[in-house]
């Protein structure tokens, strides 16, 4: 959850001569910006050092990615040509630079491991759909209510990049991948079960082949949970506004759960964040099928050495309870 960033002092210093997009296709800087929390924080796995965003650029979508905005497109895809007009990616050809980085990182990280990841073709939609960030998701709502045939392309198109994108992944060293679908909160249930739910059921079918686990992420997805389990992932990310013992009750046995601490948590200190991460873990102890994860990503101003203790913390009462 955003565990390379600007809460980071090498990653500030970085950045004041590398853009984002820099990082990110450059091999060697993304290795190093990946590693780094693991190297700091002694996490138990590294996520790759990308964004959601960076596939999409071979797909012909012009985006730039603005600071504490996040990513903007200049042209919104709203028409049937408009979707027509995307391509289909190879990633060995386009995403090159990705595949070498992962492949630097899991030669660096030995026994540790890294997971890949991609945007949930909802979420990636809604980006290009609204042309930006969204409170609302007007354009995207509107289109997937009015216009089925063009929301059903799209969506289609969306998954056949992820699937390759995170087979690529996966083939160059990733152990687990992760679909970030982070805005599907913002859709009824109804809604999510008609327009989202066929196509992540194909996205992870397509993935179940390769044997990495295969996580599914959302945010505010608290009346979606039974719905997105219906979509067949191994791994289920929550967030904090839904108690892990209430999840694990809806979505039933068979699926393991991540999350889910506030990351304002994180950032109000030591002592905001003790308590809940020991509950956090004793919690879920007796159960299989549990990664302790935030709920979402971590604030720019988070302290690293909170995050450190809160690892620490984990591992300690993970040890307790006979497993970390
Ligand atoms: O988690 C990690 O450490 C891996 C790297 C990662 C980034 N983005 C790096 C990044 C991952 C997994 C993402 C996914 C991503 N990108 C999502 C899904 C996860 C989530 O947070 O909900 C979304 C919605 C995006 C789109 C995006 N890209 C946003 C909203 C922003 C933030 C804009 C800002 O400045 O606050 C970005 C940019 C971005 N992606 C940053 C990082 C570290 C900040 C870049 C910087 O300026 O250095």
């Amino acid at each position: 959850m955003r565990q390379a960033g600007r809460y980071q002092l090498r990653y500030r210093a970085l950045r004041k001569d590398h853009g984002f997009m820099e990082l990110a296709t450059n091999p060697d800087l993304c290795a190093d910006v990946t590693c780094w929390p693991v190297e700091d924080l002694g996490v138990d796995a590294a996520i790759l050092f990308s964004d959601i965003m960076v596939p999409l650029g071979p797909m012909g979508v012009d985006f730039h990615i603005k600071e504490s905005v996040g990513p903007i497109i200049a042209n919104p895809i709203r028409s049937l040509s408009d979707v027509q007009r995307l391509l289909p990616i190879d990633p060995a050809k386009d995403l090159s630079y990705v595949l070498r980085a992962v492949e630097l990182i899991t030669r660096r990280l030995g026994s540790t491991p890294l997971i890949g990841f991609a945007g949930g073709p909802f979420t990636l939609a809604s980006y290009m759909v609204e042309g930006g960030p969204s409170r609302n998701y007007m354009h995207t709502k509107r289109l997937m209510w009015t216009e089925p045939v063009v929301w059903d392309a799209l969506m289609n198109k969306l998954v056949d990049m992820v699937v390759v994108h995170l087979k690529a992944q996966i083939d160059a060293g990733a152990q687990a991948v992760q679909v970030f679908d982070s805005w599907v909160g913002a859709l009824a249930p109804d809604d999510f079960a008609q327009f989202v739910l066929p196509y992540m059921r194909r996205l992870f079918l397509a993935l179940e082949s390769q044997k990495a686990p295969r996580i599914y992420f959302g945010v505010g997805t608290g009346s979606l949970l039974e719905l997105m389990a219906q979509a067949k992932p191994d791994v289920l990310g929550v967030d904090w506004r839904v108690p892990l013992t209430e999840a694990r009750r809806r979505i039933g046995q068979g699926i393991a759960l991540q999350g889910n601490l506030d990351p304002v948590r994180a950032l109000a200190g030591y002592d905001a964040v003790k308590d809940t991460v020991g509950q956090m873990v004793a919690t879920m102890k007796n159960q299989p099928g549990y990664i302790f994860n935030l709920g979402h990503g971590v604030l720019p101003q988070t302290d690293p050495l909170v995050l450190r203790q809160i690892v620490t913390l984990v591992h300690q009462a993970g040890q307790q309870e006979g497993k970390a």
